[in-house]
Parts: structure tokens; sequence; C-alpha cells
């Protein structure tokens, strides 16, 4: 058997509606892009603004708060290196805090030691769709006077004591690449409830232009549009809007399918001696984007040795990244120690996870990993 990591769960109803945008002749940003955003937008009960990639999203949501060279943002440095790079492309420096690798997520205790006059941010991560809690962060950000710009790429869907992730807080932002819930091939989403600040996402997304093409084209009169600040190209396409909206309608099924396929896993992995798996805080109602475990040994190459061993089962699986251990954050920022988020980063194995898993594919992932756990061990 072959098993992949994750496959996108796309049908026809996705190539119909693309195949319409490209018909219809208007293939760039135009109507589908906003019938996307007012559809999420009702969804999360916030302004969407919707962009090319989480990555440019979160590169927005950071430029919105002007942040000068120097400037600190808290970030959790057990995540997706796109967390930290986007706090740089800013000209400000990402301050590591520890994750807690019980839950994968930012550890809320380790944020305030960071704190001091040149921190303007945190950036919380809801790590593998696993809210962060938020109750504390905002209540550190309310003290401290700081901003929060939450990375929601994995977050789609998850809740929040009740609440969806992006419609409260400050700022939010998603990501819609083949890995997430849901997908439009490449893209993101920036959710804010402050219409200005709405309004101003979707004029840098576009060179910094007042009117989009679509204002100019629905206008009765000759428009042109004006140029305040530098802005950017981090347009999406209206063939992906036309997939979102397709897929956007898959997503209740596909949040039901990933919690049946997860507590089947929780079942079958919690038993396996030199496992771990995820710990849920009771506020988090999480959408399961990734199924992550943790070998109990902190030993990377133990971890390592059974990664190769699934792969030779032809089972794909994925590392957790740690951001302060890539060269070129060592090379710019020194070694800096993080022994939690190093445990979590050297024992975390990303197994395969998609709502169209078969119970076959599922039964051969989680007998040949109690069978490879048991021998490394031993
Ligand atoms: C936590 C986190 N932040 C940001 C990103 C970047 O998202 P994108 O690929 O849409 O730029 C990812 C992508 O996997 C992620 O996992």
């Amino acid at each position: 058997m072959k098993i992949p990591i994750t496959k996108p769960f796309i049908g026809d109803e996705e190539i119909r509606a693309v195949s319409e945008v490209i018909k219809s002749g208007w293939i760039t940003q135009g109507p589908k892009i906003k019938e996307f955003e007012d559809l999420m937008g009702n969804y999360l009960k916030s302004n969407c603004v919707a962009v090319n990639s989480c990555t440019t999203a979160l590169d927005l949501a950071l430029k919105n708060i002007d942040l000068k060279p120097g400037d600190e943002v808290i970030v959790p440095s057990l995540s997706f290196i796109a967390s930290a790079n986007c706090i740089l492309y800013n000209n400000a420096i990402p301050r590591f805090v520890e994750s807690d690798p019980r839950t994968f997520n930012i550890d809320a205790d380790e944020i305030e030691p960071l704190i001091n006059e040149k921190t303007k941010a945190i950036v919380p991560v809801h790590q593998v769709g696993l809210p962060a809690d938020l109750d504390r962060i905002y209540s550190l950000a309310k003290k401290h006077n700081l901003h929060v710009v939450e990375d929601a790429a994995c977050a789609l869907g998850s809740q929040y004591k009740g609440k969806l992730i992006g419609s409260f807080g400050e700022i939010s932002c998603f990501s819609l690449h083949p890995r997430k819930v849901i997908t439009t091939g490449e893209g993101g989403l920036i959710v804010t409830k402050d219409n200005k600040i709405a309004d101003r996402m979707r004029c840098l997304r576009s060179h910094g232009a007042t009117l989009s093409d679509l204002d100019r084209h629905k206008s009765t009169e000759v428009v042109f549009e004006e140029y305040e600040e530098l802005g950017y190209n981090y347009r999406i396409t209206d063939m992906q809007a036309a997939m979102g909206i397709e897929q956007f309608k898959k997503l209740e099924y596909i949040l039901k399918k990933r919690k049946e396929l997860a507590e089947i896993y929780n079942e079958e992995l919690g038993k396996i001696d030199g496992i771990y798996i995820q710990s849920i805080p009771s506020y988090a109602t999480p959408n399961h984007q990734t199924y992550a475990v943790r070998i109990k040994k902190n030993s990377a190459e133990l971890r390592n040795r059974i990664m190769n061993k699934m792969l030779e089962k032809g089972i794909a699986t994925r590392r957790m990244q740690a951001v302060h251990l890539e060269k070129y954050y060592i090379r710019r920022f020194g070694k800096i120690s993080l022994p939690k988020t190093e445990e979590a980063n050297h024992t975390m194995i990303i197994l395969p996870f998609y709502p169209s898993m078969s119970d076959d594919e599922q039964r051969y992932v989680i007998q040949n990993l109690k069978e490879i756990v048991r021998d490394a061990q031993n």
C-alpha cells in the first residue's frame, strides 16, 4: 500500500466551477473573489480579504501594525517557518517562545518573560489546528499594549470556547494550501472585524490601488484608482476563488470525517507503549487539520528510524519544524536554547490524514506504527 501524508478533497464540482471561470474570460481577481470573501466573512462573522497565501496574509497583517526596525514580535519556534519569516519581512525581530510538547502549542506561561519595551506584537499559532489559549494571550496583550496577529493557517473551523477562530480577536490569517482543511491550490485569508483594516488590506494586496478592477468595471462613469502607499501583488485569482466556494460547501463534511478519523487514531495509538497522543485542552475544539503523535523517548535518531521504517512500508510521515534550529535563523540570531520546543521537534511524527482515508488505509498505518515502534524500542 502507498499512503500519502494528505489528499485534497476535490471533486467534479471544483473542476466545473473553475472551468466556468475560465470560459467567462475574467480569470484574475474579480467577482468570484467578492463572492468567496462574502461567504467566508458570513461564516466567520468578520471581514475576509483573500490573498495568495497565508504567508502574504501574515505579511500584510504585520504591515498594518507599522513595525519599526528592531521592534520585537513574540512567536513560537515550533511552527512552519512562514510564521517567523513574516516578522523578518517587516524588519522586526522574532522572539521565539516555547511551545508545550503536550499540545504542540505556544506555552502561554512563557510569553511574559520575553516582553520588553521593544515588544510590539504576539503571533500565536493555532498549531495543527488546535486553538492556542487565546484568553491568556489577549489578556497579556492588553496588559502590555501589544497587537495580536493570529497565525490561523491550519485552524479554519476550529473553535476556542465554542467560538470559531477568526470570529473574534484582532486579526487572523488562514491558509488555503492543499494541506489545509479546504484549499484553493495556494491561497490565504486575512480576517478582521475592523472595516478600516480590511479596506487597507484590500488596497495593499493590489499595489495599494484605492479601487479594484471590479470597482472600475462596475462603475457607470470613468473612474481612476490612486496609489497612496506602497502595495504588493498578493492577489488570488477568480479561478481559485471559484474552487474555494465549492470547497467551502464541503467544509462541515470534511470536519466531521476528520473528527471521526482522529477519534480512531486517538483510541488505537493511545494504546501504544512509547507514544503520546496530542493532549487537547478543554477550551479547544480542533479541526484536526493534521494528526501528529510524539514518541516518548526524547531521541531524534529513534524518531527518524521510525519514520524511515514507515516509509519502507509505503507510509509517508513528516516532522514538525522548529524555526530557531534552521540554519538561516542560527546564522542570523545565533544558537538559542528552547528545550521544550526541541523535545517536541525531535519526537513528533505527523501521520497520513485526509477525509477520504479508507478504513483499510488507516488500519494499515496503525498496525505498522504499532509494530515499528515496538521493534524500534527493543
Ligand atoms: C502555521 C503556519 N503558518 C503559516 C503557513 C504558511 O501558509 P501558506 O503556505 O499558505 O503561505 C503555514 C503553512 O503550512 C503554517 O502551517
